[in-house]
Protein backbone atom coordinates (compact mmCIF):
# COMPACT_ATOMS: atom_id res chain seq x y z
CA UNK A 1 0.00 0.00 0.00
CA UNK A 2 1.05 3.57 -0.69
CA UNK A 3 1.33 5.58 2.45
CA UNK A 4 0.58 9.35 1.73
CA UNK A 5 1.26 11.37 4.84
CA UNK A 6 -0.44 14.37 3.54
CA UNK A 7 -3.75 15.04 2.61
CA UNK A 8 -3.66 19.05 0.85
CA UNK A 9 -6.72 20.08 -0.71
CA UNK A 10 -7.26 23.87 0.17
CA UNK A 11 -10.02 24.35 -2.87
CA UNK A 12 -11.88 21.41 -1.77
CA UNK A 13 -11.59 22.05 2.11
CA UNK A 14 -13.24 25.35 1.53
CA UNK A 15 -15.95 23.88 -0.86
CA UNK A 16 -16.37 21.03 1.88
CA UNK A 17 -16.97 23.81 4.92
CA UNK A 18 -19.56 25.51 2.69
CA UNK A 19 -21.58 22.20 2.07
CA UNK A 20 -21.15 20.41 5.25
CA UNK A 21 -22.96 23.57 7.11
CA UNK A 22 -25.50 23.48 4.72
CA UNK A 23 -26.08 19.50 5.25
CA UNK A 24 -30.06 18.49 4.69
CA UNK A 25 -32.44 17.20 7.64
CA UNK A 26 -32.62 13.52 5.43
CA UNK A 27 -28.56 13.26 5.44
CA UNK A 28 -28.23 14.57 8.93
CA UNK A 29 -30.90 11.56 9.79
CA UNK A 30 -28.97 9.09 7.60
CA UNK A 31 -25.56 10.26 9.72
CA UNK A 32 -27.57 9.38 12.81
CA UNK A 33 -28.66 6.10 11.79
CA UNK A 34 -24.81 5.25 11.04
CA UNK A 35 -24.35 5.92 14.28
CA UNK A 36 -26.84 4.59 16.71
CA UNK A 37 -26.32 2.23 19.12
CA UNK A 38 -22.56 2.71 18.93
CA UNK A 39 -20.61 1.79 22.11
CA UNK A 40 -17.03 2.22 23.99
CA UNK A 41 -14.18 3.10 21.49
CA UNK A 42 -14.57 4.56 18.42
CA UNK A 43 -12.09 5.47 15.53
CA UNK A 44 -13.73 7.95 12.67
CA UNK A 45 -11.69 7.83 9.77
CA UNK A 46 -11.79 11.11 7.42
CA UNK A 47 -13.86 13.11 9.69
CA UNK A 48 -13.79 16.69 8.02
CA UNK A 49 -15.48 19.31 9.86
CA UNK A 50 -16.89 17.18 12.40
CA UNK A 51 -20.35 17.11 11.26
CA UNK A 52 -20.64 13.42 12.87
CA UNK A 53 -19.40 14.32 16.06
CA UNK A 54 -22.57 15.98 17.73
CA UNK A 55 -24.91 12.33 16.72
CA UNK A 56 -23.18 10.38 18.35
CA UNK A 57 -24.74 8.67 21.38
CA UNK A 58 -23.62 8.62 24.91
CA UNK A 59 -23.23 5.13 25.04
CA UNK A 60 -19.41 5.72 23.08
CA UNK A 61 -16.85 6.22 25.31
CA UNK A 62 -14.75 8.15 23.34
CA UNK A 63 -14.25 8.57 19.75
CA UNK A 64 -10.22 9.27 17.90
CA UNK A 65 -11.14 11.11 14.63
CA UNK A 66 -8.21 11.25 12.15
CA UNK A 67 -8.36 13.82 9.44
CA UNK A 68 -5.27 14.98 7.71
CA UNK A 69 -6.42 17.98 5.60
CA UNK A 70 -5.63 20.48 8.01
CA UNK A 71 -8.23 23.26 6.98
CA UNK A 72 -10.98 20.53 7.74
CA UNK A 73 -9.35 19.26 10.86
CA UNK A 74 -9.16 22.54 12.57
CA UNK A 75 -13.16 23.01 11.99
CA UNK A 76 -13.06 19.55 13.54
CA UNK A 77 -11.22 20.66 16.68
CA UNK A 78 -13.96 23.00 17.50
CA UNK A 79 -16.76 20.70 16.44
CA UNK A 80 -14.92 18.21 19.02
CA UNK A 81 -14.77 20.42 22.11
CA UNK A 82 -18.99 21.17 21.77
CA UNK A 83 -19.34 17.39 21.12
CA UNK A 84 -21.63 15.52 24.60
CA UNK A 85 -18.92 12.93 23.95
CA UNK A 86 -14.97 13.25 24.10
CA UNK A 87 -13.48 13.23 20.55
CA UNK A 88 -9.78 13.52 19.55
CA UNK A 89 -8.45 14.91 16.16
CA UNK A 90 -5.58 13.79 15.00
CA UNK A 91 -3.99 14.74 11.96
CA UNK A 92 -2.70 11.36 10.25
CA UNK A 93 -3.99 9.90 7.10
CA UNK A 94 -5.94 6.63 7.31
CA UNK A 95 -3.12 4.63 6.05
CA UNK A 96 -0.40 6.52 8.46
CA UNK A 97 -3.32 5.26 11.20
CA UNK A 98 -1.94 2.95 13.75
CA UNK A 99 -3.41 1.81 17.34
CA UNK A 100 -1.86 -0.55 19.77
CA UNK A 101 -5.29 -0.26 21.94
CA UNK A 102 -8.15 -2.30 19.76
CA UNK A 103 -11.04 0.01 18.69
CA UNK A 104 -15.06 -1.50 19.06
CA UNK A 105 -16.37 0.59 16.35
CA UNK A 106 -14.84 2.09 12.96
CA UNK A 107 -17.11 4.99 11.43
CA UNK A 108 -16.46 5.98 7.69
CA UNK A 109 -18.75 8.16 6.43
CA UNK A 110 -18.22 10.00 2.35
CA UNK A 111 -14.44 9.12 2.84
CA UNK A 112 -14.15 5.79 0.93
CA UNK A 113 -14.66 7.70 -2.22
CA UNK A 114 -11.21 9.63 -1.40
CA UNK A 115 -9.10 7.12 -0.39
CA UNK A 116 -6.37 6.17 -3.11
CA UNK A 117 -6.22 2.10 -2.00
CA UNK A 118 -9.53 1.29 -0.17
CA UNK A 119 -9.22 -2.36 -0.05
CA UNK A 120 -5.82 -1.65 1.61
CA UNK A 121 -6.95 0.71 4.45
CA UNK A 122 -10.25 -1.11 4.97
CA UNK A 123 -7.90 -3.77 5.55
CA UNK A 124 -5.75 -1.87 7.95
CA UNK A 125 -9.17 -0.62 9.77
CA UNK A 126 -9.95 -4.11 10.24
CA UNK A 127 -6.79 -5.00 11.83
CA UNK A 128 -7.32 -2.43 14.43
CA UNK A 129 -10.80 -3.53 15.22
CA UNK A 130 -11.26 -5.94 18.12
CA UNK A 131 -12.79 -9.52 16.98
CA UNK A 132 -16.42 -8.96 16.82
CA UNK A 133 -16.29 -5.01 15.94
CA UNK A 134 -17.92 -3.05 13.44
CA UNK A 135 -17.38 -1.09 10.60
CA UNK A 136 -20.41 1.44 10.33
CA UNK A 137 -20.32 3.05 6.84
CA UNK A 138 -22.49 5.77 4.74
CA UNK A 139 -20.77 6.03 0.92
CA UNK A 140 -21.88 7.02 -2.26
CA UNK A 141 -21.58 3.90 -4.27
CA UNK A 142 -21.46 2.71 -8.10
CA UNK A 143 -24.89 3.00 -9.90
CA UNK A 144 -25.69 0.71 -13.34
CA UNK A 145 -28.19 2.81 -16.17
CA UNK A 146 -27.09 6.24 -17.28
CA UNK A 147 -25.51 6.94 -13.93
CA UNK A 148 -22.58 4.45 -14.53
CA UNK A 149 -21.36 5.97 -17.66
CA UNK A 150 -22.24 9.50 -15.80
CA UNK A 151 -19.90 8.32 -12.92
CA UNK A 152 -17.32 6.52 -15.54
CA UNK A 153 -17.01 10.29 -17.08
CA UNK A 154 -17.04 12.33 -13.67
CA UNK A 155 -14.38 9.68 -12.34
CA UNK A 156 -12.00 10.30 -15.28
CA UNK A 157 -12.48 13.95 -16.04
CA UNK A 158 -12.95 17.02 -13.36
CA UNK A 159 -14.78 15.08 -10.47
CA UNK A 160 -11.76 13.87 -8.15
CA UNK A 161 -9.50 16.76 -9.28
CA UNK A 162 -11.88 19.28 -8.19
CA UNK A 163 -13.56 17.35 -5.10
CA UNK A 164 -10.57 16.03 -2.80
CA UNK A 165 -10.04 12.54 -5.13
CA UNK A 166 -13.13 12.24 -4.37
CA UNK A 167 -14.92 8.76 -7.29
CA UNK A 168 -18.10 8.35 -7.90
CA UNK A 169 -17.97 4.97 -9.33
CA UNK A 170 -16.79 2.92 -6.52
CA UNK A 171 -18.03 -0.82 -5.37
CA UNK A 172 -17.51 -0.16 -2.22
CA UNK A 173 -19.24 -3.14 -0.33
CA UNK A 174 -17.44 -5.31 -2.70
CA UNK A 175 -14.25 -3.46 -1.08
CA UNK A 176 -15.36 -3.92 2.71
CA UNK A 177 -15.83 -7.67 1.74
CA UNK A 178 -12.83 -7.89 -0.07
CA UNK A 179 -10.90 -6.66 3.48
CA UNK A 180 -12.80 -9.51 4.94
CA UNK A 181 -15.38 -7.44 6.92
CA UNK A 182 -18.91 -9.51 7.11
CA UNK A 183 -21.92 -7.30 5.99
CA UNK A 184 -24.75 -7.41 8.42
CA UNK A 185 -27.59 -5.69 7.56
CA UNK A 186 -27.10 -2.54 4.35
CA UNK A 187 -29.40 -0.65 2.48
CA UNK A 188 -29.34 1.67 -0.60
CA UNK A 189 -30.74 5.05 -0.24
CA UNK A 190 -31.15 7.79 -3.04
CA UNK A 191 -30.51 10.89 -1.53
CA UNK A 192 -31.35 12.77 -4.75
CA UNK A 193 -34.02 11.77 -7.21
CA UNK A 194 -32.27 9.41 -10.23
CA UNK A 195 -32.88 11.93 -13.16
CA UNK A 196 -30.89 14.64 -10.77
CA UNK A 197 -27.70 14.30 -13.77
CA UNK A 198 -25.32 14.57 -10.66
CA UNK A 199 -22.84 11.47 -10.02
CA UNK A 200 -23.36 10.75 -6.51
CA UNK A 201 -27.38 10.26 -6.03
CA UNK A 202 -27.25 6.46 -4.55
CA UNK A 203 -25.82 5.98 -0.91
CA UNK A 204 -24.80 2.82 0.93
CA UNK A 205 -25.53 2.81 4.61
CA UNK A 206 -24.30 -0.18 6.68
CA UNK A 207 -22.82 -2.22 9.33
CA UNK A 208 -19.90 -5.02 8.93
CA UNK A 209 -18.19 -7.34 11.44
CA UNK A 210 -15.24 -8.45 11.80
CA UNK A 211 -15.92 -11.79 12.26
C1 LIG B 1 -16.19 14.26 1.58
S1 LIG B 1 -15.24 14.53 3.00
C2 LIG B 1 -16.25 13.71 4.23
C3 LIG B 1 -15.96 14.17 5.61
C4 LIG B 1 -16.71 13.42 6.72
N1 LIG B 1 -16.34 12.02 6.77
C5 LIG B 1 -18.19 13.56 6.60
O1 LIG B 1 -18.90 12.56 6.64
O2 LIG B 1 -18.66 14.71 6.52
C6 LIG B 1 -13.88 13.37 2.77
C7 LIG B 1 -12.88 13.43 3.88
O3 LIG B 1 -11.91 12.40 3.74
C8 LIG B 1 -10.65 12.92 4.13
N2 LIG B 1 -9.59 12.09 3.53
C9 LIG B 1 -9.19 12.04 2.25
N3 LIG B 1 -8.17 11.20 2.10
C10 LIG B 1 -7.91 10.69 3.32
C11 LIG B 1 -6.95 9.76 3.84
N4 LIG B 1 -6.05 9.18 3.04
N5 LIG B 1 -6.98 9.48 5.15
C12 LIG B 1 -7.90 10.06 5.96
N6 LIG B 1 -8.82 10.94 5.54
C13 LIG B 1 -8.83 11.25 4.24
C14 LIG B 1 -10.68 14.33 3.59
O4 LIG B 1 -9.69 15.16 4.18
C15 LIG B 1 -12.10 14.73 3.93
O5 LIG B 1 -12.20 15.25 5.21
Amino acid sequence: MSTPTIVDNPFFARVWKTLSSYEPDALRRLRAENLSGLTGRVLEVGAGTGTNFALYPDTVAEVVAIEPERHLAEVAQQAAAAASVPVTVTGETAEQFASSEPFDAVVCSLVLCSIEEPVSVLRQLFSVLRPGGELRYLEHVASSGYKDRLQRVADATVWPRLLGNCHTHRDTEHAIVEAGFVIDGARREWVLPSWVPLPVSEWAIGRAVRP
